[in-house]
């Protein structure tokens, strides 16, 4: 981590997906409340990030950004400060070029400056979008190198204000995910920042889910990931309209195999029961914030199932069993260890004892998610890789 922070993916709320650009400091506070209220806080969803549409249209006399004095009449400070008073941290957002994707002005031209404003009103987190990008200033540059330029100076900038503030870069998400641009980006984003969006904005629907989850699946990525540097997969749909019970916790199990961020979007104070239980699940958020860093990855894939599984710190894996097909299907796969293992089934809370096989009926759509613990003398150390065996379907832990 170039800053020493976010050594475990960061966790909390931003009111982008649920709540586009109609949002005021009353949206932020009371979601803010939520998570301490549902007990959500004491899991770790800790950050409460403010996305596009904060700001006023035009910058001071001073050149300083401003809050939309109609929706924040109380300012980004004071909001920075009721956030920490629940004992959370706060998040802002700005973008590289010379406005946001919602037309406010950008940290163009007011890298420094913005930065200080930010580390003087308290803010813990900044999410760096990447519209209207600045390529005009930097003829002969590829879009890449502009982009390179654009965060590392942004990077820096939050380093000598000396305030921990975690940076969330979105510049690979505009050249995802091939191509001479996204591999540059990919080569430096983990050098000066903490997390970054590769794919596209989440929406809430199945297919978007599945979108999302494949562009985190782009061969190389995982590679990427480790203690703060993670690959941001977008925001999680629990609690929304447009996907189902089963859907949404099929994307927190396999956003949790993936190492990705944990950001919630949803209206928090009206969350069922059912949905605060299923986020609060501390077997599963352990596989997302499991020390070791490692994503996972698909060891076997066919047109209905994926098979994945992520390394982690004591030398246990979890594995995932992922149904994509809209009918309910066997998936099974074995983990090599002659000796044996114990299994938990991270939903059910079961733990078995078996030499065979991983298997289990899985809903359509749904994940079945297994810690497989490590056992006994013959346990190879966690650094050893989890591979496929010939047939294709064999875990080697
Ligand atoms: C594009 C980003 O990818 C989204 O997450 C969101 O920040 C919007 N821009 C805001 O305009």
């Amino acid at each position: 981590s170039y800053n020493g922070l976010a050594l475990t993916p960061p966790m909390g709320f931003n009111d982008w997906q649920h709540y586009r650009c109609d949002i005021t400091e009353q949206t932020i506070l009371s979601n803010a409340t939520a998570l301490v209220t549902t007990g959500l806080a004491r899991h770790g969803y800790n950050y409460v990030n403010v996305d596009d549409c904060w700001m006023a249209s035009q910058r001071d006399a001073d050149g300083v950004l401003q809050a939309n004095p109609a929706t924040f009449p109380h300012g980004i400070g004071w909001l920075a400060g009721q956030v920490h008073r629940l004992g959370l941290k706060f998040g802002i957002y700005q973008d590289g070029g010379y406005r946001t994707c919602g037309g406010f002005p950008g940290m163009y031209g007011h890298i420094q400056q913005d930065a200080d404003t930010f580390a003087s009103w308290g803010v813990d987190f900044l999410k760096l979008d990447y519209c209207n990008q600045p390529t005009d200033q930097y003829p002969g540059d590829s879009p890449a190198q502009v982009a390179k330029i654009v965060y590392a100076e942004v990077s820096r900038a939050l380093l000598s204000t000396h305030r921990p503030i975690v940076f969330s870069e979105s510049a690979p998400a505009y050249f995802c995910c091939t191509g001479p641009n996204f591999t540059d980006i990919m080569s430096w984003v983990g050098d000066t920042g903490n997390l970054w969006r590769f794919g596209d904005d989440i929406q809430p629907s199945w297919s978007s889910i599945l979108t999302n989850y494949r562009e985190d699946n782009t061969p190389g990525l995982a590679a990427h990931a480790g203690p703060g540097r993670w690959n941001d997969a977008d925001m999680l749909l629990a609690g929304t309209a447009g996907t189902t019970p089963t859907e949404q916790q099929s994307q927190f199990s396999l956003w949790a195999e993936l190492a990705s961020p944990l950001l919630l979007s949803a209206d928090l104070g009206s969350l069922s029961p059912q949905t605060i239980a299923m986020l609060s699940n501390q077997d599963v958020l352990a596989v997302d914030q499991d020390p070791l860093g490692a994503q996972g990855t698909i060891v076997h894939s066919d047109a209905d199932a994926d098979v994945l599984a992520k390394p982690l710190a004591n030398g246990d894996a979890a594995i995932a069993l992922f149904n994509k097909s809209a009918t309910a299907r066997n998936i099974s796969t074995s983990a090599g260890n002659a000796g044996g293992y114990r299994l938990t089934d991270l939903w059910s809370h079961q733990t078995t004892e078996t030499t065979g096989t991983i298997s289990a009926d899985v809903p359509a759509h749904g994940v079945a998610l297994y810690r497989v613990h490590r056992s006994k003398a013959s346990w190879p150390p966690p650094s050893v890789a989890i591979v496929p065996d010939v047939s294709g379907t064999r875990v080697t832990i």
